[in-house]
């Protein structure tokens, strides 16, 4: 049955917080009443419809959400929900299925949508653990090493907008 107001929550992971922003876009473009909340700020899942999403590093989702995905299994399988990922790139697309995929086969249940974010890398907020990771991710993939940004808001914001169908 379709609410009026349906109770919806972004609930995001994110470490340099791009994937926060992301999550912010999507959400202003969601009707109903909106939280977008990080996942260790999450005290119920009391909503009509929930959207997840995490970045990428060195290929897996972010271990916060992971253990919300687990901790919370049961609740999410029978929950109406999207979910996506942000990543260094989303051109190739090898690439976004393997991210996908990282983040989806950990997810129970149905999934109505799904999408891959291109993110941002500022080098001077990394460890020169992180910088070697990351780089060492981007040469594999025939990128440019060092810091870039490829927020683009205006695909998050018609990703929030095409979740509008399912509420
Ligand atoms: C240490 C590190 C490892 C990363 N590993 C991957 C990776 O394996 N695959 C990928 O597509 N992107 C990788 N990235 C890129 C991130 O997913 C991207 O920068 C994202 O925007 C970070 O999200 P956040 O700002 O919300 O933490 C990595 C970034 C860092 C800093």
């Amino acid at each position: 049955m379709k609410r009026v107001t349906p109770d919806v929550l972004v609930a995001y992971a994110s470490k340099h917080g791009s994937t926060e922003k992301i999550a912010r876009w999507i959400g202003k473009e969601i009707r109903g009443n909106v939280d977008v909340l990080d996942v260790e700020q999450i005290s119920n899942l009391n909503y009509d419809y929930v959207i997840l999403g995490t970045p990428i590093y060195e290929h897996k989702p972010l271990p916060s959400m992971s253990q919300f995905v687990e901790q919370n299994s049961g609740q999410l399988e029978n929950k109406a929900k999207s979910v996506f990922v942000v990543a260094s790139d989303n051109e190739l697309r090898s690439k976004r299925e393997q991210n996908i995929q990282a983040f989806t086969k950990i997810i129970p249940g149905e999934i109505n949508q799904t999408a891959v974010f291109a993110g941002e890398v500022d080098e001077q907020e990394l460890s020169n653990q992180e910088q070697h990771s990351v780089n060492s991710y981007l040469n594999s993939i025939s990128k440019p090493v060092g810091s870039y940004t490829k927020l683009n808001e205006k695909k998050c914001r018609e990703f929030g907008k095409s979740l509008n169908r399912f509420l």
